[in-house]
């Protein structure tokens, strides 16, 4: 009887939807569409993915698997008319109630603002995110941007970069989350929880190894299994699993001789079957290079356009060159993650983003995320009580800050800062300055004092103001962008000649870094005071002044290592393609040339495991600042550390802040595991962020994911301990660490 109801209301069903579908798509009503089986909330995701694709024709199905165009970047079809101005837009099928899919880019905040009329908060730069090592924070960074997407009428994301920076010249070093595989994948995990709490799709990329911009669509990069699981794919799995991603952006490059949108190896092998992951992969823009080799590798969505993924993907279906249920799987994989994220059941409304709150969120989390690297005779906080002058010196720090470029650039309100009013729109590889005034912060915490602005341009004039004045503080800055890499990891232009004479002249010295990437400092020894702000955002100077005079006290570490010079990095030199051809290199023929693919060139990742501190640890070379490294205005003692074996292994210590102010401290955990595990000598297991009060002691206790104890074992393929003595390491920074307790496993 059951079995013979259902047989009658799904024949009742299909004829509903034949007359629907004969109907124009905008007759159907709201009530029609609340009563398809498949928009029961009550339902799971796969049922309700299941239901829909059942009713779909195929070229339905076609238009969920590729995007309609972007400007600049290939064919546009007339489609694209009903974008909402982001960089790639989805048809929907409106007969069956699946809304159109609109993406924009949102690395450090809504992209694209400006072309659209509209406002968005910049937080600090990913890196800077990663900086404050704090997952909640992290969280809020994703569900700020989650919120202004919907606010603006988006409901996918294109941020979430966590390529590791296994090469830190890479132009989009700030878009990503640093160089530990479990600490960029934790904290990328939460920024996309967060944004998917919001009800948008949120994304993960690039997948996998684009660790260079030279050559992105050409390079073949070449490393070895073991090493990429252990590292950079390391760091994806846990971002996936932390987060249930909805969808994972494949990278331009390709992996040990396939693209990365047509590596079944990434895509199927690792992906979709060994981390269970249930949404779809989307390709960079202009990443696929096929039809029938992409899809069978597990490609589910081409981007920005059809190139491969439109009629010659149907031909392909109707032929029988690809098979309908692979077709049927990309399609359930697309609205899976509609119906998983919610963006159907709670569609964006659009609004007015939250210009308030966004600069208080944006703040706090610069406040967390900048990094004190040297405060010499406490010159650091300054009193404001005692200060009678101060001589700001360089980086437009008289009107803003700056930004990172490319893909993820935010527009700042008003245009660029250091344009004239209405003269600021933002076009691709401009630098980008945001109307966060520095020297406005600055005065405003000393309304008494002088405070008198150089721009740095002229090395002597700026001494000859520093010489006058209490303190000089140079704000100094790195510039990167999508599309380009660093030269090398100096400060650009005049800037090193500027600090070195602003510190002969003065012997309070300090020096605010507004930096992607770390960067080289044969001026280090000469200055008082160095502050690393990153990208700061859209409240950066406030953020800093907070800093400077003690409002708030230090609480970030460096996600990556600064060394000492780029001779020490495991690449000296970057490997660059011997053909250049790049959308941005003004060649017409580019889009053509990138989709037929470009002859590859090779980059061997011969360090393999040996990514950031692994390299300089393994290498005994020194460094400049150690990665986990960074000062407070308070000390902390670290003490008890106990280590206790079981399925976790649960590592308790305390620590206690030995200063006069209250702070927050990172306590960080590493393991050296026995010597036939042949790893480098310690990897981050864990840490925590407490804080404290002056005087406090806290007990903290660390369950070790054990997979974050094992190797990588490729013969079978599983993660394995290796039998033996592990050392447990506690302490403050990867090169401070005073606990250590050894524990027997296996
Ligand atoms: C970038 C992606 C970005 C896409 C859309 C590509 O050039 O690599 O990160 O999401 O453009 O703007």
């Amino acid at each position: 009887m059951a079995s013979c109801l259902r047989v009658r209301r799904t024949s009742l069903l299909r004829i509903a939807l034949l007359f629907a579908s004969l109907v124009p798509a905008a007759a159907q009503t709201a009530e029609q569409v609340k009563n398809f089986p498949w928009m029961n909330p009550r339902l799971s995701p796969d049922d309700r993915a299941a239901l829909v694709v059942k009713e779909m024709t195929l070229d339905e199905k076609i238009s969920l698997l590729h995007g309609t165009g972007m400007s600049g970047l290939g064919p546009v079809s007339p489609l694209a008319a009903k974008s909402n101005g982001g960089a790639g837009y989805v048809v929907g099928v409106r007969r069956l109630g699946i809304p159109a899919i609109q993406m924009s880019d949102a690395a450090y905040g809504v992209r694209m603002s400006g072309e659209n009329g509209r406002y968005s908060t910049a937080l600090p730069s990913c890196l800077g995110g990663a900086a404050s090592w704090d997952p909640e924070a992290a969280y809020e960074y994703g569900a700020l941007i989650g919120r202004e997407l919907r606010a603006q009428g988006y409901n996918m994301s294109l941020g979430g970069g966590v390529n590791l920076a296994r090469e830190p010249r890479n132009g989009r070093t700030f878009e990503y989350m640093g160089e530990d595989p479990i600490l960029a994948g934790t904290m990328v995990g939460q920024v996309i929880k967060g944004s998917q709490a919001q009800h948008v799709i949120g994304d993960i990329k690039h997948y996998a190894l684009n660790d260079q911009e030279s050559g992105r669509n050409s390079v073949n990069v070449n490393i070895d299994e073991r090493s990429m699981r252990e590292t950079d794919l390391l760091a994806f799995e846990i971002g996936i699993r932390e987060s249930d991603a909805a969808a994972v952006m494949c990278s331009y490059n390709r992996v040990n001789g396939d693209y990365a949108c047509e590596n079944k190896y990434l895509l199927t092998a690792l992906l979709k079957h060994d981390w269970n992951f249930k949404g779809f992969v989307l390709s960079d823009w202009g990443g696929t290079h096929s039809a029938a080799k992409a899809s069978a590798a597990g490609l589910d969505h081409e981007e920005p356009a059809e190139i491969f993924y439109g009629d010659a993907y149907k031909k392909a279906v109707e032929s029988g060159t690809i098979p309908v249920a692979e077709l049927d799987e990309h399609v359930r994989r697309i609205v899976r993650a509609m119906f998983a994220t919610g963006v159907i059941d709670d569609p964006p409304q659009k609004g007015v983003v939250d210009v308030v709150g966004g600069l208080d969120t944006a703040r706090k989390i610069a406040e967390q995320s900048i990094v004190l690297l040297k405060n010499e005779h406490n010159v650091l906080p300054l009193d404001a009580s005692k200060i009678r002058s101060i001589a700001l010196i360089g980086a437009h720090s008289d009107v803003g800050m700056i930004s990172g470029g490319g893909s993820a650039q935010v527009d700042p309100p008003g245009g660029n800062a250091i344009m004239p009013p209405g003269k600021g729109q933002t076009h691709w590889q401009d630098q980008i300055w945001f109307p966060t005034s520095p020297l406005k912060a600055i005065k405003a915490k000393l309304p008494r004092a002088q405070v008198q602005f150089n721009p740095g341009t002229d090395p002597p004039a700026a001494a000859a103001l520093a010489k006058t004045a209490d303190v000089a503080i140079v704000f100094a800055y790195q510039w990167e962008s999508e599309g380009m890499d660093l030269d090398s990891l100096a400060l650009p232009g005049n800037q090193e000649d500027l600090i070195a004479k602003v510190a002969s002249a003065n012997a309070h010295t300090i020096v605010v870094l507004e930096t992607g990437s770390p960067v080289t400092m044969p001026w280090a020894d000469e200055v008082s005071g160095i502050l690393e702000a990153w990208y700061a955002g859209s409240s950066g100077a406030d953020a800093v002044a907070n800093l400077l005079f003690g409002d708030v006290n230090p609480s970030g570490k460096l996600p990556i290592t600064f060394p000492r010079s780029d001779a020490d990095l495991p690449h000296p030199t970057i490997v660059k393609p011997p053909v250049k051809s790049t959308t941005q290199d003004g060649d017409p023929d580019a889009w053509e040339k990138i989709a037929d693919g470009l002859p590859a060139f090779q980059v061997h990742y011969d360090e393999g495991l040996k990514v950031g501190y692994r390299w300089y640890d393994t290498e005994k070379k020194p460094v400049l600042f150690p990665f986990g490294f960074g000062l407070s205005y308070t000390t902390y003692a670290y003490s008890g550390l106990k280590v206790t074996p079981g399925n976790k292994v649960r590592v308790t210590f305390t620590v206690t802040n030995t200063g006069r102010r209250p702070g927050a401290e990172i306590a960080e955990v590493y393991a050296a595991l026995p010597a036939a595990a042949g790893e480098p000598p310690k990897r981050l297991v864990g840490w925590s962020k407490l804080k404290l009060n002056a005087g406090e002691s806290k007990e903290v206790s660390i369950e070790v994911d054990p997979k974050y104890l094992s190797v990588f074992n490729v013969d079978r393929n599983a993660w394995e301990l290796v039998p033996g003595a592990h050392v447990l390491l506690v302490g403050g920074s990867s090169d401070d660490l005073p606990l250590k307790e050894s524990v027997h496993l296996k």
